[in-house]
């Protein structure tokens, strides 16, 4: 029960990661605000942990990350229903992309950047400022990915904005300190989750044989990771990138 006590915000959390963090955090003793752009998968999720024996640990909130007012609403909402925020998961994202030169910088260009880097920092911004109003400290988890620190095939615009995750995450750290706030990001390889399951067979193996151990990961491998920088028993991992790419990146 290391997250006994704490209150969480897991921004996805209706699917993949955001999904199998929330359970994860359930498990480890914490109340998790649900938010999602798809209100009624996390509704879902919340019903699954009351059915697995935990209500009123969690609640369910809709959310665009890219849209500020949204975010700042979500994270009094955790205040409203259970009282305080201790941690933030900005895990929501998007994923696809088209060859640089046949981009429509309305398409293919800003949707993106609003939601996997604007989305990231008003979380950072928002919970910020709660934690500041409580006195308490705080950690901000974000989902970055293998492609914040490497170019890749079709992923311009998705690698910019991961990369922005991870330079927000060590800016945060840097001038948050002061008030007890902790900030990682966490870089993914190949998770087998519905960005990467959409894809054939043939490539999902493809996927596999990236990393080092010749599968995808799971995505309750990730919410294991990400539980235990949540907690304080990760004091001292802050401002920096944890590579959760099973090898992917050596
Ligand atoms: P997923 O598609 O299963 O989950 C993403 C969730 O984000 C969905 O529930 C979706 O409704 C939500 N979402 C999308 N736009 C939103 C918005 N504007 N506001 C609020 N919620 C929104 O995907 P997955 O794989 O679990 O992705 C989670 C994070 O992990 C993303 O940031 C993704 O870029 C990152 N990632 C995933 C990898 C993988 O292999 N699956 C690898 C590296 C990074």
């Amino acid at each position: 029960m290391r997250l006994e006590g704490k209150v969480a915000i897991i921004t996805g959390g209706a699917s993949g990661i955001g999904h199998a963090t929330v359970q994860k955090f359930i498990r480890e003793g914490a109340k998790v605000l649900v938010a999602d752009i798809d209100l009624e998968r996390a509704e879902k999720v919340v019903a699954e942990v009351e059915a697995d024996g935990h209500a009123g640990s969690a609640a369910a909130a809709q959310v665009d990350v890219s849209v500020y007012s949204q975010v700042e609403a979500v994270v009094q909402r955790a205040v409203d229903v259970f009282g305080k925020l201790d941690v933030i998961f900005n895990n929501a994202g998007i994923a696809g992309g088209k060859p640089l030169l046949e981009h429509d910088p309305a398409v293919d260009y800003e949707p993106m950047i609003r939601v996997d880097q604007d989305g990231v920092y008003y979380g950072i911004l928002a919970a910020g400022r709660q934690f500041r109003k409580q006195g308490t400290g705080g950690v901000i988890i974000s989902t970055s990915s293998i492609y914040g620190e490497q170019a890749a095939e079709l992923a311009f615009t998705y690698s910019a904005a991961k990369a922005a995750v991870i330079s927000f995450t060590r800016s945060a750290a840097y001038e948050l300190a002061e008030y007890g706030i902790r900030a990682v990001a966490i870089t993914p390889g190949r998770v087998g989750t519905p960005i990467i399951n959409q894809f054939s067979e043939e490539l999902r193996s493809t996927f596999a044989s990236e990393q080092l151990r010749n599968k995808l990961t799971e995505p309750s491998e990730i919410a294991d990771v990400v539980a235990f920088l949540a907690s304080d028993e990760a004091n001292v991992i802050n401002g920096t990138v944890v590579h959760v790419d099973d090898g992917y990146s050596v």
